[in-house]
């Protein structure tokens, strides 16, 4: 029955591609889920990865706590259910990837653009904190997909993340060591806009004996 169903989501997805955006996003995300199963590759990592654990069981329940307004970047089948830590106004949260195809894992209010140009989208100080996981120096050239790699890129979107961050906000910046050893602090990134802080109860850098994820806590400068 469920082979069934697939087959027909996707002869109707080919058929109409347009007809998925029409679709209520609670009916499409149940027909992604549950139908096609597009978070089945994922669920190892959903249930082992010290990373993801960390981040769905301590990292945003305390960023949710503390932060009112909050951005996170880069949406994907395994971070919409994220928007739940904000269900008490779901208007404190924001997401926003380039790719439109993952709107459908965006919170309430997602936008589809560049972390880049968050300042054409959001007033200066709007957020009090920004979770950019997954997002620095990563490269998938089968999917030819990447990240922000090259430092000027880097350079311009720690810009525009200060920009749209009121002072003393919190910036939440997750990598793999493979792809960029060094922090963005080490490399001189991130002067004269963001600090290291101590403030979430981790400190500043977050490890995970045996995993190539890291996790480092920023706070926006008052310049
Ligand atoms: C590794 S995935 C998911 C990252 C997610 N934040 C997490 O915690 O796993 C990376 C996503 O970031 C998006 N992305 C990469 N570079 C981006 C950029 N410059 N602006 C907005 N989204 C970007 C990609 O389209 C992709 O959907």
């Amino acid at each position: 029955m469920k082979t069934l169903l697939a087959a027909l989501a996707h002869g109707v997805n080919r058929a109409f591609p347009k007809a998925k955006s029409l679709l209520p996003k609670p009916l499409h995300r149940f027909v992604l889920l549950r139908v096609l199963g597009v978070n089945r590759p994922y669920e190892r990592m959903l249930r082992e990865n010290p990373e993801r654990l960390f981040l769905q069981h301590e990292a945003l329940p305390w960023v949710s706590d503390t932060y009112r307004k909050v951005l996170f970047v880069g949406t994907a089948s395994y971070t919409h259910q994220y928007e739940d830590f904000f269900r008490d106004d779901p208007d404190r949260y924001t997401t926003i990837d380039r790719n439109p195809a993952t709107k459908v894992w965006g919170g309430k209010h997602h936008i589809v653009a560049s972390i880049l140009d968050i300042d054409k989208h959001r007033p200066p100080g709007f957020f009090d904190c920004i979770v950019l996981n997954g997002i620095l120096a990563y490269s998938i050239p089968e999917l030819d997909d990447h990240g922000v790699i090259e430092r000027e890129e880097i350079r311009k979107l720690v810009e525009a993340l200060h920009r749209v961050m009121r002072p003393g906000g919190f910036l939440l910046v997750g990598w793999r060591l493979t792809d960029m050893p060094a922090s963005p602090v080490e490399l001189g990134l991130l002067d004269p806009y963001f600090v290291p802080t101590e403030r979430p109860p981790w400190g500043r850098r977050k490890e995970f004996p045996g995993d190539i994820h890291v996790l480092e806590s920023y706070e926006r400068t008052a310049i």
